[in-house]
């Protein structure tokens, strides 16, 4: 490929540079390129959904499984409507609750869609996010646009520009800097295929308020379902380099006792990272304490950052404060949970 060995970071915080970098965006993406796009959940690796052979360059520069099916991006109901062959009347209620927001709806796919966007499989994931540019930018193309997380395969999704730079900077000839991603996490999933509707991928959009638009939810897999799904679903995706534990603690002593005591003992304090929203280390040994607010949406924006930064700095460990067992923490505590899976 002819990419650069650098991709241009162009930056949207006025009206014109906003434009500017819409007009380039779309240029390339009408050209077959990729371009890296803030959403309001994590940042996308984009390409013109509709452009097998540009869909397949996120497959290779990811190091995807083919297996693996990529989500759509819209800027209308409509547009969605021509990437599916029907459009059942829950699709009308979630879209009219949810849309523009983290919400992506699982629908059989038209023939508009390449087979390599679903994985050959008969479905399409759908989405129509609220982040300004990349709507924009869908809208300047008048084409939907193929998105996975601008990550490499199996790694944290990027909630900035710098996070796209530094793993895909060198493969990709445009980032547009969005500012940080407002939800932080990926999209809810739901397959509405199934009967009822399916939560494939939990997200910050809880089941109560999916539950109060559908009546009824199925969650997870079915024990005779063998068909991969979602790959999304994986025990283990979504994983920094570091070790990840996630502790409770009830003080520094104990901490550092079932650090010890978790098999951890082969990292210093001074490889640990510990990650904390109540119970908050004082100990200088450690090396780094973070502290996130206390309060899932907030948590939420910044724990992939903070997974980054661990990784940069080269911690061996990173230890994360347990987090409550209610709804509004569900979908953070399934990617944590992911993330420290052996
Ligand atoms: O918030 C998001 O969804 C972000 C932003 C960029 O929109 N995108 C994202 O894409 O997280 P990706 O590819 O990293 O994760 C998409 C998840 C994967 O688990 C994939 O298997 C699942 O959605 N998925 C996509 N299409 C599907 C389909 N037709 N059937 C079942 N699962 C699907
Ligand atoms: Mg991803």
């Amino acid at each position: 490929m002819d990419a650069p060995s650098q991709a241009e970071v162009l930056p949207t915080h006025t009206s014109a540079l906003f434009q500017v970098a819409v007009k380039r965006a779309a240029e390339l993406l009408r050209a077959g390129e990729l371009v890296a796009l803030p959403t309001e959940t994590v940042y996308g690796l984009a390409a013109n959904a509709f452009d097998t052979n540009a869909v397949a360059k996120i497959f290779q520069i990811k190091g995807r499984p083919a297996h693996n099916p990529i989500i759509v991006h819209v800027s209308s109901t409509e547009m969605a409507q021509r990437c599916v062959e029907q459009w059942p009347l829950l699709a009308d209620k979630l879209s009219a609750a949810f849309w523009p927001g983290p919400m992506t709806m699982v629908l059989n796919r038209s023939g508009n869609v390449p087979k390599n966007v679903t994985a050959g499989g008969k479905t399409v994931g759908v989405r129509w996010p609220s982040h300004p540019f990349i709507q924009a930018v869908i809208r300047e193309c008048d084409f939907p646009l193929a998105a996975p997380s601008a990550n490499l395969s199996n790694s944290i999704s990027p909630t900035n520009a710098e996070h796209v730079r530094k793993s895909l900077g060198g493969q990709i000839k445009l980032i547009v800097d969005g500012g940080q991603s407002q939800v932080g996490i990926e999209s809810t999933v739901l397959d509405l295929t199934s009967h009822p509707v399916r939560l494939l991928r939990p997200g910050m959009i809880h089941e109560e308020s999916l539950l109060s638009v559908l009546g009824e939810l199925a969650l997870g897999f079915g024990d005779s379902e063998e068909v991969l799904k979602s790959p999304g679903m994986l025990r283990k995706h979504y994983s920094p380099k570091a070790k990840l534990l996630i502790l409770n603690w009830a003080n520094e002593a104990d901490l550092k006792s079932q650090i010890a005591s978790n098999g951890a003992g082969e990292f210093s304090l001074s490889q640990t990272h510990v990650i904390a929203h109540t119970r908050i280390p004082l100990s200088t040994e450690f090396g780094r304490v973070s502290v996130i607010p206390h309060d899932a949406e907030a948590f939420a924006r910044a724990i992939y950052a903070e997974l980054h930064h661990a990784d940069e700095s080269g911690a061996g460990l990173i230890v994360v404060e347990g987090l409550p067992n209610t709804k509004e923490w569900h979908a953070i505590r399934d990617r944590l949970n992911r993330a420290s899976a052996d």
